[in-house]
């Protein structure tokens, strides 16, 4: 049945499958084998299966989740190999109020994570995971974040009973066979251990649902020991546990430990007409515009825009000093709505090629998928992700507005070619932005390093869809990190300080704030966002080289309304301007709401940053 690198056949996965946890176990690596084997005795799954990432593998598990009724086939002829699933409708979004970071000491959690004492957690997770697979068979997903041969690779290994999350991660991280031999040629090396199950049990003879999970949830990571657990929910963010959950939330940790940073940003790269190449990385909250800006299709004359990551990246200082950045990530699990052909065609001709899963998206009649934004005309007839018939007529979206697509990176024709190499990318710029109706200038540069600094502490966006809980909150998400960080944040951001702090001055990214989400007095947006974006990444070069224009303000360097270049666009100095206005009045109640923010720290906030906060204030005063 399988051959001698441990592969099934085509077509006899089930008779593969019973093969015990260590029973011919496709490894020697000790601890693996040890913790898969302490995993089945606790969740007791009715068959272990160690995931080698195979094509004709995949191809047996999406066959066997068709037949589940998990996923949909797609109509091959306009969306070949790709597959749409519909969740429980509680299970949608990630689950921060569930999500915990476990450190011995509550005090370095910080106050921005939930923390219950590492022991009570364990015994609470001790008596969910026990039996919780039953019935099920329990996936080995050997995956390692970065590059293989990465000077450090990342390890980690997945298990889960869950093989939409088998097939999603297939996409999302490089995983199998080739994974588990690197660990064991470098001496078994360490591995994250993250534990998923649905939670959702089969008794003998029972039927299974098309997407099993739990009214109860639990995300949980246990910083010191570098390990996670997941109960309960499918839903990417909560299961797929080398993206947030290693890939930021551990991640982060070992970065605080081993001097480096992981960071919630996207990394692109920008041709100047001179032919200068410039890499650029942004922090956004979710669903605030990574994956659009990572994709852009630039508007302005001469520029070239080509991306390397979209959600995650990992930025170390290199030999010479420089700031450099790798994608951790091997797929895009991009926000639907709003991806369309005229907002972001690059993802849209990545979707096309294929081998893609989206969650919650619409059905179209002849069997393709469609989601509010996608295309400028509405299909007359669609059945929306709740099952229901739906046509434009209906008063609710076709897509939930946290639908996604999970498609392979190497899809997307302008990735760049240093996507693939594991030095990474110096990084030039750093963007931290989010979404504000009101206050939040278009862009601005901030004074230096560490006023950046400050302005990526502050940031503030409004809450989306992309966690469960109320939308459109102003809330405050340092670094863009708020859900993200693994430990306490004043020693996050004191991290970033010292970090920076041994590195090459001249050779530090400058940093900008933007916002693209600013409205006017009549509602609009103040700026048409999207491939227009290219505009202001041209300001953003245009200042590291010392030819375009500013406006100093007390909270940084604003464009003149005429150093934005509009050539072919629909609006005036006067309007950029208007996008840029930096309020007084508005500002005094940032600023209140900033004091606030900052009092949350306690003592753990860096003297720097409530140093660059009165400096502002000073600034405004004299203003
Ligand atoms: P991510 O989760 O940070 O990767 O965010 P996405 O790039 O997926 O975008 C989330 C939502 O914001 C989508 O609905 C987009 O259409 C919308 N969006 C992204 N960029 C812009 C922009 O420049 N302007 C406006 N108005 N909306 C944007
Ligand atoms: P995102 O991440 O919302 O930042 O795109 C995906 C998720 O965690 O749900
Ligand atoms: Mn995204």
């Amino acid at each position: 049945v399988l051959d001698e690198s441990g592969n099934a056949a085509p077509g006899q996965l089930q008779d593969s499958k019973i093969r015990g946890a260590s029973d011919g176990a496709p490894t020697t690596h000790p601890a693996l084998l040890a913790w898969v084997q302490q995993v089945a005795e606790l969740t007791q799954p009715a068959a272990v299966y160690w995931v080698t990432g195979s094509d004709d593998e995949n191809t047996v598990l999406t066959d066997e989740l068709v037949e589940a009724g998990t996923l949909t086939r797609l109509n091959p002829e306009t969306f070949p190999n790709s597959f749409a699933a519909f969740s429980d409708p509680k299970d949608v979004a990630r689950v921060e109020e569930q999500t915990f970071i476990c450190s011995e000491k509550k005090e370095d959690a910080g106050f921005t994570n939930n923390w219950m004492d590492p022991a009570q957690m364990r015994t609470k997770l001790d008596g969910l995971f026990a039996g919780s697979m039953r019935g099920r068979t329990m996936y080995v997903i050997p995956f390692v974040m970065g590059h293989l041969d990465a000077e450090d690779p990342k390890f980690g290994v997945e298990i889960t009973d869950s093989a939409y999350v088998v097939a999603s991660m297939r996409i999302m991280a490089r995983i199998g066979t080739d994974v588990l031999r690197k660990m064991e040629e470098l001496d078994n090396a360490f591995f994250v251990p993250a534990l998923h199950s649905v939670g959702a049990p089969l008794a003998e003879g029972e039927a299974d649902v098309a997407w099993p999970c739990n009214e109860e949830k639990w995300i949980v990571h246990f910083p010191e020991d570098r390990s996670i657990f997941s109960y309960g929910s499918g839903y990417g963010g909560n299961a797929l546990l080398g993206k947030k959950c290693y890939a930021l939330r551990i991640a982060s940790v070992m970065a605080r430990d081993e001097g480096w940073l992981a960071e919630h940003m996207l990394i692109l790269k920008l041709t100047s007409p001179e032919k200068k190449d410039y890499y650029v990385s942004a922090a956004f909250p979710s669903a605030c515009g990574k994956t659009n800006l990572a994709l852009l299709d630039p508007t302005v004359e001469g520029w070239k825009v080509e991306t390397l990551g979209d959600d995650i990246t990992w930025l170390r200082f290199g030999h010479d000093g420089e700031l450099r950045a790798t994608n951790p990530e091997a797929g895009l699990f991009g926000v639907a709505p709003g991806t369309g052909w005229s907002t972001n065609p690059n993802a849209m001709r990545a979707i096309a090629k294929g081998n893609s899963i989206f969650t919650n998206v619409a059905l179209t009649d002849d069997g393709g998928v469609w989601w509010e934004g996608m295309t400028d005309e509405v299909p007359a007839h669609l059945t929306d992700w709740l099952g229901n018939e739906w046509t434009p007529d209906s008063d609710t979206p076709a897509a939930h507005p946290n639908s996604r697509f999970c498609t392979p990176i190497d899809q997307i024709d302008m990735l760049a070619e240093e996507y693939h190499s594991p030095e990474g990318v110096p990084v030039s710029a750093i963007l931290f932005g989010g979404r504000r109706k009101t206050t939040v200038p278009l862009v601005t540069q901030a004074r230096d390093w560490t006023s950046g600094i400050f302005m990526g502490s502050t940031l503030s966006s409004e809450t989306t869809a992309a966690a469960a809980g109320a939308v459109g909150v102003v809330r405050r998400d340092p670094m863009a990190m708020l859900p993200f960080m693994g430990y306490d944040a004043g020693d996050y951001l004191k991290h970033w300080i010292t970090l920076s702090g041994k590195a090459d001055q001249d050779k530090l990214p400058a940093i900008f704030l933007v916002n693209w989400f600013r409205r006017t007095a009549d509602g609009g947006f103040a700026w048409p966002g999207f491939g227009e974006n290219s505009r202001v990444l041209k300001w953003v070069i245009e200042r590291l080289e010392g030819k375009a224009d500013a406006v100093e303000t007390p909270i940084g360097f604003v464009p003149t309304g005429d150093s934005i270049d509009l050539a072919g666009l629909d609006m005036t100095p006067a309007d950029v301007e208007a996008a840029v206005h930096v309020d007084p009045a508005e500002w005094e109640t940032e600023l209140a709401g900033i004091d606030e923010w900052y009092a949350r720290f306690g003592g753990s906030l860096p003297e720097e940053l409530s140093a660059k906060l009165a400096e502002v204030k000073d600034r405004f005063a004299a203003a």
